[in-house]
């Protein structure tokens, strides 16, 4: 197995790879009339990617709701004019199972993106159109893979992505030797404490992987929060105690963002600066949202190892993860019970 690093890394190609591996499904084109919303149902690292394509789609051509359903059944309002992404990178998930079985039920068109496990097996069986994704990763560094089949899907229906310049973006400007020394010495600043993240309700979905992966990859607690709303309730978290003295913020800034939001996150930094054992900052690249978006996500996600490395943890492990699944497979059996429903 390659390290975190080499996965992080591998982001450029990653995208290219998950383009080819799209146009090998053949998957089906609904007219547009046939669905009128898209629900992407996964846990963990595989709902990270329904949370890219929501803020993604927030200022785009298309005007589709995007819901991302992270628990064992979707919303009611989920019916046969629902474009539902089934994702689990292992294939294995109880919660996307059992929402696989439900929007199933509820005749949704759905599309499965995974690697293996019973929801390739179920989808073959059934004749469900599925991305198939390689094997080996970690999925929480699968991202690429996770994302990107939608984007492409959705192409077809008049959404312009522009990987072409996201990948352009990140081989020019994000996977450089500068910005990952410039990223390494952020960790050896804040390694070993809890972070708070924050960022602008446009990047939120990376603003949460970022806190995800300092979960994941670097074994730390960590909390987020996005502007606007954080000023409506987290800053009022720091009045009057001193319980974040030993924690850092991170704060991800977009390089695109407008006088309002600068002034906004300017005037929150002096309000808790006294309060926090400091405050680091990454900005974003490139000019695209999603190439912002993509060389912020590349940045947190080296964050994430370097602070795993700087405290001699293993990035790569997610023990507690693994024994959860596996105490919950032997004491419930919910995807036997979800096999025998399907048959
Ligand atoms: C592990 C990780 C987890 C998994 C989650 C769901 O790398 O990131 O958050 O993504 O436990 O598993 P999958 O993605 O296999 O459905």
């Amino acid at each position: 197995m390659e390290s975190m690093l080499d996965y992080i890394k591998n982001y450029p190609k990653m995208i290219r790879d998950a383009i080819e591996a799209t146009k090998a499904a053949m998957l089906p084109k609904y007219d547009s009339n046939d669905f009128d919303k898209i629900l992407v149902c996964g846990m963990g690292g595989s709902a990270v990617g329904g949370d890219l394509l929501k803020d993604l789609l927030r200022s785009s051509e298309l005007c589709w709701p995007v819901e991302v359903s992270r628990q064992y059944k979707p919303p009611a309002y989920v019916d046969n004019k629902t474009l539902v992404f089934c994702v689990s990178y292992s294939g294995n998930t109880e919660e996307t199972l059992s929402q696989f079985v439900e929007v199933r039920k509820r005749g949704c068109k759905i599309i499965s993106i995974t690697s293996g496990g019973k929801l390739r097996q179920w989808s073959e069986r059934l004749g469900i159109p599925i991305v198939k994704l390689p094997s080996g990763f970690k999925p929480r560094a699968a991202i690429p893979y996770l994302f990107v089949p939608m984007l492409v899907y959705l192409s077809d229906y008049g959404l312009k992505p522009g990987l072409e310049e996201a990948i352009e973006t990140l081989e020019s400007k994000v996977c450089t030797h500068e910005k990952n020394e410039k990223i390494r010495k952020i960790a050896d600043i804040i390694k070993g404490r809890s972070i708070n993240v924050y960022g602008p309700a446009d990047f939120e979905a990376v603003v949460q992987r970022a806190k995800n992966q300092f979960n994941e990859n670097s074994k730390l607690p960590a909390t987020w929060a996005v502007f606007p709303e954080l000023n409506h309730n987290e800053i009022v978290g720091y009045e009057d105690n001193d319980l974040n003295k030993e924690a850092y913020v991170v704060i991800l800034r977009d390089s695109e963002e407008d006088e309002s939001m600068e002034t906004r996150i300017e005037t929150t930094k002096e309000i808790i600066r006294s309060k926090v054992k400091g405050v680091v900052e990454i900005h974003s690249d490139g000019k695209s949202k999603l190439a912002r978006t993509i060389s912020l996500l590349y940045y947190v996600d080296l964050l994430s190892y370097y602070l795993a490395v700087a405290e001699s943890k293993i990035p790569e492990k997610t023990d507690f993860i693994d024994k959860l699944k596996s105490v919950l497979a032997e004491k419930i059996g919910l995807v036997k019970k979800l096999e025998s429903e399907l048959i």
